[in-house]
């Protein structure tokens, strides 16, 4: 079933008001002050919406969010039965480093549609969709897909980019890519774009891949589901807590590989705005009294687009 595409309006104003409420924050070196601001906005709109809204990916679990956690009920109950996801400050060391890179978050889709996924890290890949989709996959080496990707593309691997997390779980993966001679973006945070640099040729990305956080993993697979690109992921439970709560979430096969369309069935929409620039949207501006926000925003059904805002300052 697709979704209402009135929604879509309803998501570009929920995370334009989180980054324009974030955005007070930038630069004020305190990541937690910059989330809550986002957060609380967040709910507050989506709690005006005529949906009955339901949470999979939030702020944490009950116990430790007490905004927008997962299970958590939004919305007036009046529409729609909604899947939410929320990260309402991706990147909190952006905003509070004043760094680029900063996004407010979300996507949703039908009840049941969207993946339930634990707070916990995932393992992760993805690519474009002009790369055969059996070229790659989460369980081959490095240098395997790298070299199915040149191959596919009857290039070379030093013509090839790859985008990673910069941490040093990933030396491994790094030390491999750079022996290969691929191209390397290494990200010190923000994850979410860092997927969705596959999405378009002028970012120059080849592959995203390496462990991140599961959230960021299901939204990001949203928007890369709009765009047919190709993405898997592998929750890794660090703690008897992780994996009892994955349980308790109904996951049987801790082990499980998941492609895209076992995290993101059918419709869905997708919307990032920028709070500081970064590479796929700009962040907030200030002209003529006014806020100038962009949001990209992907329906799998309909668009594909940036949306810019004006909003008076109040
Ligand atoms: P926050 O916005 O919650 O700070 O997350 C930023 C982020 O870089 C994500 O994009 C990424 O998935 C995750 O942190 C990686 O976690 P870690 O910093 O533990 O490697």
């Amino acid at each position: 079933m697709s979704l209402d595409k009135n929604l879509i309006d309803n998501l570009v104003n929920i995370t334009t008001d989180a980054s324009i409420a974030c955005y007070k924050y930038v630069g004020k070196n305190d990541k937690k002050i910059a989330d809550k601001a986002a957060t609380d906005s967040m709910r507050q709109n989506l709690n005006n919406l005529n949906i009955d809204g339901k949470v999979v990916i939030g702020e944490g679990e009950l116990d430790n969010a007490p905004m927008l956690y997962i299970g958590e009920k939004l919305g007036t109950g009046k529409g729609p039965s909604i899947d939410i996801a929320v990260d309402p400050l991706e990147g909190t060391n952006f905003a509070a480093k004043n760094l680029p890179g900063a996004l407010s978050v979300i996507s949703i889709a039908s009840r049941g549609n969207l993946f339930n996924a634990p707070e916990t890290y995932m393992n992760k890949l993805a690519v474009g969709k002009d790369i055969p989709y059996d070229a790659t996959d989460l369980d081959f080496s490095v240098e395997k897909n790298i070299k199915n990707i040149a191959d596919s593309k009857n290039t070379s691997p030093s013509e090839l980019s790859a985008c990673i997390l910069d941490r040093p779980r990933h030396k491994e993966i790094i030390d491999k890519l750079i022996q290969l001679k691929v191209n390397l973006k290494l990200l010190s945070d923000g994850d979410v774009t860092g997927a969705l640099l596959v999405t378009e040729k002028k970012y120059k990305i080849d592959i995203f891949l390496g462990i991140g956080g599961g959230p960021e993993g299901v939204l990001a697979a949203s928007a890369l589901d709009a765009y047919g690109c190709k993405f898997q992921g592998r929750f890794l439970f660090k703690s008897d807590n992780d994996i009892n709560r994955a349980k308790k979430m109904g996951i049987k096969d801790l082990n499980k590989k998941y492609n895209l369309e076992e995290i993101v069935k059918g419709d869905s929409i997708f919307c990032a705005t920028g709070i500081t620039t970064g590479d796929l949207v700009n962040g907030i501006k200030l002209e003529n009294g006014k806020f100038i926000t962009e949001t990209l925003v992907t329906h799998k059904n309909s668009t594909i687009n940036i949306v810019k805002k004006e909003v008076p300052i109040t």
